[in-house]
């Protein structure tokens, strides 16, 4: 099949690599001239664990331009530009309504369009209106990629949700998947179950971590540890262990801009979803709360304090620190310097953070001669911690839990603490 993709980010190039692994012809369009010289290069611009690798297996099948008109060839257009949040939480549809108009003058008879992107419901009724051909069929096929596992997700999905009641146009599209992906992990429902399925399966995720986060504060006031919690929890099949890692509080470009824009949403139609309403302000309390906390810990340390955060990143794998609770969270510690090191998001938190953040070169450098040291993403590279002897007295706040604890404990001259346990 011959495909557009229409923007080149993290869902786009993911989406247009592995589209052509199985052996499609694609062309990747953006509008951005930066990023189209790096990609017409060669190169991926952003870290996606074994993207820049498959590239480099699928190249003769890809192809990145600038030119809307090279849509004109393609019997499916994807839509995967941004929606990003607004000031009033709603999405903001002005890419997507831009990129539709753009496209239309060029759409080959019977294409298809499918909207990646996360939109709001009735999103679609509304490109098919722009678009106003009876021959175009619009459908919505939401994406479940997650930032840095972006491949697994689109080889091993949990499912593929085509919105669509035209049964032609969605045997067309689970033929472009059933070769590689089980049939039974491809559904059909009408348009609108498909764009809801999209931010129900986001705020419900939100939640989950919201909840544990606060059985998380519960768990400190009482002696109880949230890890065991979870455990707990997690072996009751209806519950499920994922999704239950207490922290400082979800972040990237999804979650935040999903569970309001579900909110706005839902408001507008006179529906209160109090759960996701509580979610937001709970997960938007917790960074500041935690940014306390080391406040706390720092003025209880006598003399000037060398603090040190590792972690920049809203999670690990990604360079991406968009809505990054670790962000907020130096912002709000009022501290002069604060060392931080990131394994890949030092370059775009360089952007962010004022200039009383010393970016270090090395975890070794970050952490030398720190008296307070706080985990703020769950990079595994941060446990070579368990490996590192400390000559002075040293605070390691592990707000992920990911270090072993009985490791840690028995370090000689660490003070080891954890999320969810008695403070
Ligand atoms: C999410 C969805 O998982 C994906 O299906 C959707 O398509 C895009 O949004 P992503 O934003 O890449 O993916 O990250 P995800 O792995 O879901 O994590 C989101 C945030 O929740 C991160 O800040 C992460 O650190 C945090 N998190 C996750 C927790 O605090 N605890 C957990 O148990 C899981």
């Amino acid at each position: 099949m011959k495909i557009a993709v229409i923007g080149s980010g993290y869902v786009g190039l993911p989406t247009a690599c592995g589209l052509a692994s199985f052996g499609n012809n694609v062309v990747c369009i953006d509008n951005d001239p930066q990023k189209l010289t790096t990609l017409q290069s060669g190169i991926i611009p952003l870290y996606e664990e074994g993207l820049q690798e498959l590239y480099e297996t699928v190249k003769d099948k890809l192809t990145f331009t600038g030119d809307i008109s090279s849509v004109k060839d393609a019997e499916l257009i994807i839509l995967a530009v941004g929606t990003p949040m607004s000031d009033d939480g709603s999405a903001n549809l002005e890419y997507i309504f831009q990129a539709t108009k753009d496209i239309k003058p060029y759409l080959q008879k019977d294409a298809i369009v499918a909207t990646k992107s996360t939109v709001p419901i009735g999103t679609n009724d509304e490109i098919e209106n722009i678009i106003n051909r009876p021959d175009i069929a619009v459908i919505s096929m939401p994406e479940f990629l997650r930032e840095g596992y972006a491949l697994y997700d689109f080889f091993n999905p949990d499912r593929i949700i085509i919105g669509t009641d035209n049964i032609s146009v969605y045997n067309k599209i689970r033929d472009l998947y059933s070769s590689h992906i089980p049939a039974e992990k491809i559904i059909r429902t009408n348009r609108h179950s498909a764009e809801l399925i999209k931010y129900a399966s986001n705020a419900f995720l939100a939640t989950k971590i919201q909840f544990i986060n606060e059985i998380s504060d519960l768990c400190e006031q009482v002696d109880a540890d949230v890890s065991d919690v979870a455990a707990g929890m997690g072996m009751d099949t209806r519950i499920g262990r994922k999704f239950l890692n207490a922290g400082i509080g979800y972040g990237g470009s999804c979650f935040p801009k999903d569970t309001n824009a579900l909110k706005y949403m839902a408001d507008k139609h006179g529906v209160n979803l109090g759960l996701v309403s509580s979610t937001i302000k709970g997960n938007h309390d917790r960074r500041f709360n935690i940014a306390n906390r080391v406040n706390k810990y720092i003025s209880d340390i006598e003399g000037k304090a060398r603090v040190a955060v590792l972690g920049l990143a809203f999670k690990n794998g990604t360079d991406d620190i968009r809505y990054s609770p670790a962000i907020d969270i130096i912002k709000n510690i009022n501290h002069n310097p604060i060392y931080a090191y990131d394994p890949r998001a030092m370059d775009n938190a360089r952007k962010e953070l004022g200039p009383n953040v010393i970016f270090t070169e090395t975890l070794k450098d970050c952490i030398s001669d720190a008296d307070i040291i706080a985990i703020l993403t769950e990079w595994s590279d941060f446990k070579a911690l368990e490996k590192e002897s400390f000559a002075k007295k040293t605070l390691i706040l592990d707000y992920r839990n990911i270090l072993d604890e009985p490791t840690m404990r028995s370090k000689p001259n660490v003070i080891y603490k954890r999320i969810g346990q008695k403070i």
